[in-house]
Formats: C-alpha cells, structure tokens, sequence
C-alpha cells in the first residue's frame, strides 16, 4: 500500500485522479488530505470538512476483470467495510443509507464518492473517496450530520483510524477479487440487512418533486433502490430519480 500524504488539496478524487492519468499507480494507491478546498460529494454537492479534525481520503482500487454491470458491488464492499469497523468503535445505531452514506441514528457520519474508469464494458479502477467525520464538534447549518467525537465523546488518532480502516478496505476487496459468489453474495445481504429505513413507512420525493410514501424494500443487483407503493406495487429507482426524506 502506499500513502500520499498531503497537507491541502481541491479534492483528494480529482488529485489521485490526475495522478493516475500521468502516472501509473499500483492497486491501493491513498491520497489523504488534512485539508480539502473543494471537498465533493455525491450528485455534484460539496463535501464539508474543518481541516485537521476528519479522514479525507481515496483509495485507487485497480481491477483485473470487473463488469461494469457489477459497479455497484463496489458501493457495497465499501460501505460494509466502513459500517463494520464503525461498528467495532461501538458507534451505536448504525445504518447505511442508500447508496452509501453510513449514519448513526438519523446523523450522517460519513460519505463515499465512487468515480470509475471505465475500459468498454470493463471497470478499470475505482477512486473511492471517504469522508469520514472523527473529531470535529460544530456543524454549522448540517442538522443531520455528526462525528464520531459528538457520539463517542473521545477524541480519536486520524493516522491509526486511517490505517484501520484501509485494511479492513483490503480485506473486503480481497474477497470480490477472490470471485467467490457465495461470500459476495453474504456482503450483499449484510448491506440489504443494515439499510436505513428498510421496511419502515418512509416519504420520498422525486424528480419531479412530488411526495410519495413507501417502503425501502430491497435493492436490485445494478443498485437500484426497490420501494414498495400501496397496492404492493414494486418500484425501481436509480440515484437521481429518488430522494429519501428524513
Ligand atoms: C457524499 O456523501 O456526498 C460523498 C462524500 C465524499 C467525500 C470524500 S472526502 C475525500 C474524497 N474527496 C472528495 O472530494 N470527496 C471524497
């Protein structure tokens, strides 16, 4: 593994990135900033980080033989892996929203961005971008957002944390690389079993801003999210045809 340490960055996707354009990099490749002057986050948001107090990182996940129809395995290997080790601080009520936001209760605690380089119907490598908040105590204007300091109430080390973390990211990668169908089916059904609001009475906006009630009930293999409507009527949705509502 090798570790790109840097003081300030835009984002650490955009620099791993742009450095894997120009240069080849070996699987496992992190960039992790103290600082992001241009954190991103899903769907074109801003990732928001007080420098110093958070794990911003990504880590360059070269495949050999990935389809692009399986892309969203990778969500779910990261968000697992997260949701595992967090579950080993004893960070209580842990979920994971839909696709990958890990929470504990109704607070965010942390984001993942995933940008694949594609070769034809093939995955390449994955960028995989973590937010991740550990110390920091104010969130202006972020009611549904928290740290692991706020629930915790300890102060925990940015490079130990990091270091775990990345090897319970191998661990889990070791097993979709070893293609053992079984075991990666086991991980799906882990994340199916630990999604927030799952079978709960829940209310959803679409695209074209109307409110709708239903029931997360499942997620298909290409990750889409399967809510139940009245009438027991089954729909998909992707990622920007559906807002879950807190
Ligand atoms: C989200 O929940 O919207 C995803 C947030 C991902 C944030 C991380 S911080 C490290 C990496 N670099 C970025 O610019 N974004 C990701």
């Amino acid at each position: 593994m090798y570790i790109i340490k840097l003081n300030a960055t835009e984002s650490t996707n955009v620099y791993l990135k742009e450095l894997f354009a120009e240069v080849a990099l070996n699987d496992f490749t992190v960039v992790v900033a103290n600082e992001q002057s241009k954190g991103r986050g899903q769907m074109g948001t801003v990732w928001e980080s007080e420098p110093g107090k958070n794990l911003t990182f990504s880590v360059l996940k070269r495949f050999d033989d990935f389809m692009v129809s399986q892309q969203f395995m990778i969500n779910v290997m990261v968000s697992m892996a997260l949701y595992k080790h967090l579950k080993k601080l004893q960070i209580p009520d842990l979920s994971v929203k839909w696709p990958n936001d890990i929470l504990s209760g109704h607070h965010k605690i942390a984001g993942i961005l995933i940008e694949n380089i594609l070769s034809g119907d093939k995955i390449q490598s994955s960028v995989i971008g973590i937010g991740l908040n550990v110390n920091q105590m104010h969130f202006n204007n972020l009611p549904n957002v928290s740290s692991i300091k706020l629930i915790l109430g300890k102060n925990m080390d940015l490079d130990e944390l990091l270091s775990s973390i990345l090897k319970s990211m191998q661990e889990t990668f070791a097993v979709l690389n070893a293609k053992d169908p079984s075991i990666v089916n086991t991980i799906l059904e882990n994340y199916k079993s630990v999604l927030f609001r799952k079978d709960k009475p829940s209310t959803f906006r679409n695209e074209n801003d109307e409110l709708f009630m239903g029931f997360i009930t499942d997620v298909s293999a290409e990750g889409k999210i399967i809510v139940t409507l009245e009438d027991d009527v089954k729909k998909e949705f992707g990622l920007k045809e559906i807002k879950l509502l807190y």
